[in-house]
């Protein structure tokens, strides 16, 4: 059980948007890409993680091609009023090559994800729809324009964008209101500084954080992808193998320094920061930590209690540009890309 001290607080998903609790969960993890995954454990968490007052819940039809959503669906039809559900469309996956990633933001294509998302996910709303990555080949008022139909037909809530620059955040709120961008925001990713998060604090949109824990290397569970189960994706993230992995363990020091301080871990630390870059930057922030441990959600959930001095955030600040390695294999349909 939950003590009331150990509930996290809320923020607003994007101006007018639905409270939420102010640490989400990436549920991502359970399906696909960090090895095998025990279902009662992830089921735990899930139910854990409510009870601390997380009620954001981030999927994609990408995770699992569709078995996130599945999996997904009994809690969320079970807690239906209590959680915002976010899922996304736009990564093509194909079942006969797992290894395949395209990208679409067709308006046919988003009608027939949003059919699916809601078919395998067992409702008839979704809370937030995110356009997952940025398709140069389709003009974006246009997809913009696709998704904002889904509003006014009812099956969709609220819209977001993943992945995405500034300029693309000011063209997109330009045809329908943004409620939230989600993009990679941790002490190792800081792209998203470049000009995303400066567009959503000034248009009052939400900036949700994925992978703030660094894909778990800012917790110190791994301190290099060679040591992960065959078939775990980071593998191929150029930061966590080789000299790379050697050289970023080594920029870990000061979340430990800190983490003694705090008598915290050094992924609290982590989470903290990425958290507390709400008030330096003036915007609503709501990191979606991804576990599939009940314990985990639980020391995630804590890091919401932990105020980071001024000197310690300089200190971490500075680890992001000594980083080693790309954050994906190909970065062509992140928003550095377009930047
Ligand atoms: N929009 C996008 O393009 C995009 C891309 C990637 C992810 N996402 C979303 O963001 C969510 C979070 O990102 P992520 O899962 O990639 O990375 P993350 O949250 O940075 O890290 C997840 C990893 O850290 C481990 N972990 C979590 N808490 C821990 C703790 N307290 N101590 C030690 N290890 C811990 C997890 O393992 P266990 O599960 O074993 O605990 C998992 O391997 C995803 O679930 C997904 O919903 C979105």
């Amino acid at each position: 059980m939950t003590n009331d001290s150990e509930k996290t607080g809320t923020a607003t998903l994007g101006t007018g948007g639905p409270v939420v609790g102010v640490q989400g969960l990436g549920c991502m993890g359970m399906s696909e890409f960090y090895g095998a995954t025990d279902e009662a454990a992830a089921r735990e968490t899930l139910e854990t993680a409510l009870d601390l007052g997380v009620t954001l819940f981030d999927t994609a039809n990408a995770y699992g091609m569709g078995a996130n959503e599945e999996f997904l669906s009994p809690f969320v039809k079970a807690h239906r009023d209590e959680i915002t559900l976010a899922t996304k469309y736009g990564i093509v996956r194909r079942a006969d090559d797992p290894a395949y990633r395209g990208v679409s933001n067709d308006p046919a294509y988003i009608r027939e994800c949003v059919e699916g998302s809601l078919t395998r996910l067992g409702i008839d709303v979704i809370d937030l729809y995110y356009m997952h990555r940025r398709d140069p080949a389709v003009p974006l008022a246009e997809s913009i324009g696709a998704m904002a139909e889904l509003v006014t037909e009812g099956k969709v809530r609220h819209l977001g964008l993943s992945e995405v620059t500034g300029a693309e955040i000011r063209e997109a709120h330009a045809v329908h209101p943004i409620a939230a961008v989600q993009s990679e925001w941790s002490l190792f990713s800081r792209d998203v500084e470049i000009s995303a998060v400066a567009a959503a604090a000034e248009l009052g949109i939400a900036l949700v954080p994925y992978s703030p824990l660094g894909r778990g290397f800012l917790t110190g569970a791994f301190a290099d992808a060679t040591n992960l189960g065959a078939g775990d994706f980071r593998h191929t993230q150029p930061r966590f193998t080789g000299d790379n992995a050697k050289r970023n363990a080594a920029l870990l020091e000061p979340l430990r320094a800190a983490a003694t301080a705090h008598d915290a871990t050094p992924g609290q630390i982590a989470l903290a920061w990425v958290q507390q870059q709400a008030q330096v930057h003036g915007l609503s922030v709501i990191p979606i930590p991804g576990t599939r441990k009940a314990s985990r959600v639980r020391e995630n959930a804590g890091a919401t209690r932990i105020t980071l001095s001024e000197a310690e955030l300089a200190s971490l600040d500075a680890i992001a540009a000594q980083v080693a390695g790309d954050r994906y294999p190909d970065m062509s349909s992140t928003a550095l890309s377009r930047e």
